[in-house]
This record gives C-alpha cells, structure tokens and sequence, in this order.
C-alpha cells in the first residue's frame, strides 16, 4: 500500500498533509525517514509519525445521547448528523446501530465493528429496544394488550410483534419493541388513532442512555456494555 493512504487511513491526515509531513521528515518506516508519500510500505513495516508508531486502532463503541435536530446518517446535504457530534479521529469509518429521526431524541451507538452492530440491528436476534413517547391524546385502556398482541402497520404484511406498553400518566408511554421497522414507534401509535409528540430512546438491549450525557454529549461503552449484545 502506498504510504500516504497508510497514513491517512489510521490518523486524521489527508493524503496531501501525508505528504508534507513525509517532506518535513516527520515519518520513519522501520527506523528510516522516508521522504516520499508516494513510497509503497508493506503491512508488516513499522511506520511512525513524529517517533510515534501508527497502528489501527482496536474497535471503537460509543454513546451518544441525541439531540433534535441531528439525522443519523454519516452524510447529509441539509442538516447537520450525529457524526458531527463526534470528535474523533477517522470517524467516518464508525457507523450507526440503529437510526432515529431527526425528531427522535436519546440512545444511539456507534461503532466501527460490522458483526457487533448487525446482532442489534438485525430482526433475527431481538434485541429489544425502549423509547419513552409523549402523545397527543390520552392512552386507551385496551392500548397495553393491543400492542401485546400485535399491531397491523399501513402497508405491512404482517402485525408487529408483541411488544410491551407501560402507562407512565395519560398521554406518557413508555413502550419496548423487539424490532426496527421504519418509524415504528410512531406507526403503531398513529395504527391506534394516537400521535407521538415527543419521542426518546432510553434502552438498546441492556445499555441504558448514561444520565450524565447531555444531548450531544457521547462516551465510549464499558467492556460490559460492549459484551452485553451477544
Ligand atoms: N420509531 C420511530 O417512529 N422513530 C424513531 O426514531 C425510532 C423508532
């Protein structure tokens, strides 16, 4: 690989910076200073910056409590996303497990490990997750065993599945679902003639929202968050 995109893949340099270290003579390969960012390097060459070895960090997992506003996507023309949140180096390889809307609030992780993030998001493992929602109007007394049975979305084959609805006053729900169809939450209100006015996720699987995040604050999760999506 040439020595440029090896660098800037585990740093926050572009190519062009690369290359103006490397003329500034700050990169060694096995203990040589090499001038050219053009330079091709194996994977088994020990390159450094600055006298400090390079080496692809290990994978990353974080939290990020989300604010109104942010899309969860790594790009958009319009708005600004949850990435920009972030101040980390090469973030742009972190993904997002699990999206909320721009209007959704709270939980959403990242992380740079595909098979981590595919056993929360994929329908085969279940990994239920907990929003708290605000309502329009107030909550029907049948509302609770309805979503335990399973609720038929406009335009979907087949009902929802049983997911469990907890008073909390009126029109304040909190409600856990074991999938992640397309605004869900807010279809299956909507299915009972209801509306979501506030919507935020406090649970994926076991990792709770940490309550010391403000809206766009993150943190990365503890070796027991992380070994807890199994
Ligand atoms: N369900 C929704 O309707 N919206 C979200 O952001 C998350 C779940």
């Amino acid at each position: 690989m040439r020595l440029d995109k090896a660098v800037s893949q585990v740093t926050d340099l572009s190519r062009s910076d690369v290359k103006k270290a490397a003329r500034a003579e700050r990169i060694t390969v096995n203990d040589l200073v090499v001038t050219d960012a053009a330079a091709q390097i194996a994977d088994s060459d020990l390159v450094c910056l600055d006298g400090e070895p390079l080496q692809e960090p290990g994978p990353r997992y974080i939290m990020l409590h989300k604010p109104l506003g942010y899309v969860s996507a790594t790009k958009d023309s319009e708005h600004p996303t949850v990435l920009d949140l972030l101040d980390e180096p090469n973030k742009h390889k972190l993904h997002i497990a699990g999206r909320l809307d721009i209007d959704t609030t709270g939980l959403v992780l990242l992380t740079d490990d595909g098979q981590w993030s595919h056993r929360i998001t994929s329908p085969r493992h279940h990994c239920d997750k907990t929003y708290y929602a605000h309502l329009a109007e107030r909550i029907g007394d049948d509302a609770a065993e309805k979503f335990a049975r399973g609720i038929w979305l406009d335009n979907e084959k087949k009902r929802t599945k049983p997911a469990k609805l907890e008073i909390l006053y009126a029109n304040e729900v909190r409600l856990t679902i074991g999938e992640g169809r397309y605004h869900q939450v807010k279809r299956m209100f909507a299915a009972l003639g209801n509306r979501v006015l506030e919507l935020h996720r406090e649970r994926i699987g076991d990792i709770l929202l940490d309550e010391e995040l403000e809206p766009g604050d993150y943190r990365f999760l503890t070796a027991e968050e992380i070994a807890s999506v199994h």
